[in-house]
């Protein structure tokens, strides 16, 4: 074990939980919740607004965690920091603002057939409103996008063209649990085609692994607070700030402005700009104490962990049922995180986590908001374990041996 299971309450109840979900959403550790109870007992107020005591300190630790998530990607100015409600919104900020206004019919939008929805329906729907072409990148038999040569080299001459204005790719997918070499391909779109706007969906990549917006070279990366530690109802949306200045607001409103007339209106100034009307106050406060037990815990040991973890998972898989299974994305060449999703001949993903939950064992069976994956895949659906710091060997013996069963049940 990584981390202590007893810094997570959820896990203390008295039903044993054994949560391999995490890629789902994460657990929260006391500190996080914590940090949450201290905003509504003690400085519940609203922010920007008020003259008294409770409002500027709510104000400041709302702005200070703006500073924390800057410099925890690497950001230029914690200006280039946006609070959404999630990482799906931060990509329809994105799609919205700068998409309506930039793409036009005969442009190119590029992403990848193993994204979430997250990160294919909103550029599948601008392309729809605005008569662009909608290019999405196929997989190989192993699960590695189809723009590597023979040697390895990246090879997107033709995916990228002249007509390209945004390519928006994952970090780390949700299914096959590969880390995209998403440096070299920025590099590689940058070399055929330096105007493509790049969006890195890193949902999966930010609770794991130390992302630097400024090394990767994107222009937008977004996240999700509840998969690494923090609340649900808070996401991120970084983005380059000469470009957040020239895009329009998403929603308007109290906040994000700075004057109204009854013929005008004057936006305040980014990040402002984007976040209208009361934020999750208590959640971005969470957020940043969830950051801060990340730093404490240390990413390369979590990666480290989970790596370990699934590999060890994977192995007891393949012993217990032979060729019945299928884990996706096994034999891609990538390196991996804490991610199994499978599927074993004769049983259905939802009868078996059905029967796992009966054992308080939490996996995830479906699609995993990755249909059009799934579909290239040739699969209805596939179970998925995933794990986090907190999960244990003893975690992943339990599910195998109650997966067993499950199996004979099923056959
Ligand atoms: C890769 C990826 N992108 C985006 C999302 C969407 O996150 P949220 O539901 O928090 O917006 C997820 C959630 O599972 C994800 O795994």
């Amino acid at each position: 074990m990584l981390q202590q299971k007893s810094d997570f309450p959820i896990l203390s109840q008295k039903n044993k939980l054994t949560y391999l979900d995490s890629a789902a959403t994460s657990l929260k550790p006391q500190a996080v919740i914590d940090a949450m109870d201290e905003y509504y007992t003690s400085y519940s107020a609203n922010i920007h607004r008020g003259l008294y005591p409770l409002s500027e300190r709510a104000s400041a630790e709302y702005e200070e965690t703006r500073q924390v998530i800057a410099d925890f990607i690497g950001a230029r100015s914690e200006d280039e920091i946006i609070f959404t409600r999630n990482a799906t919104e931060s990509v329809n900020l994105v799609a919205y603002s700068y998409g309506r206004e930039h793409v036009q019919k005969g442009d190119e939008i590029v992403t990848t057939v193993i994204e979430h929805h997250a990160n294919f329906v909103p550029w599948q729907q601008l392309a729809f409103g605005t008569g662009a072409d909608f290019k999405v990148i196929d997989i190989t038999d192993q699960g590695d996008l189809n723009i590597f040569d023979k040697n390895g080299k990246l090879q997107l001459q033709d995916v990228i063209t002249p007509k390209t204005k945004i390519f928006a790719c994952n970090y780390v997918s949700n299914v096959l649990g590969t880390v995209q070499p998403v440096k070299d391909i920025i590099k590689a779109v940058r070399a055929i085609n330096p105007e493509v706007i790049i969006l890195i969906d890193a949902a999966q990549a930010v609770p794991h692994l130390e992302v630097n917006v400024q090394d990767l070279d994107c222009d937008f990366l977004v996240f999700s607070a509840h998969k690494m530690c923090g609340p649900t109802g808070v996401g991120v949306l970084w983005g380059r700030q000469d470009l957040l200045e020239n895009m329009s607001p998403f929603l308007f409103g109290g906040d994000m402005i700075n004057e109204v007339h009854i013929d005008k209106s004057v936006w305040a100034t980014v990040p402002h700009k984007f976040e209208a009307g009361t934020p999750d106050i208590a959640g971005v406060i969470g957020l940043k104490a969830a950051v801060k037990y990340l730093q404490d815990v240390g990413l390369e040991k979590i990666s480290k962990h989970e790596d370990e973890l699934a590999s060890y998972t994977r192995e007891k898989l393949h012993e217990a049922f032979g060729n019945a299974l299928s884990i996706v994305g096994e034999y891609s060449r990538l390196p991996h995180v804490g991610v199994v999703a499978f599927t074993i001949r004769g049983c259905h993903p939802h009868d078996i986590a059905g029967i796992l939950a009966e054992e308080q064992i939490c996996i995830r069976a479906g699609f995993h908001c990755a249909m059009p994956l799934h579909t290239r895949l040739g699969a209805k659906a596939t179970s998925r374990a995933s794990f986090y710091m907190y999960s244990t060997k003893e975690d992943a013996d339990l599910f195998v041996s109650k997966l067993k069963n499950a199996y004979s049940v099923l056959t």
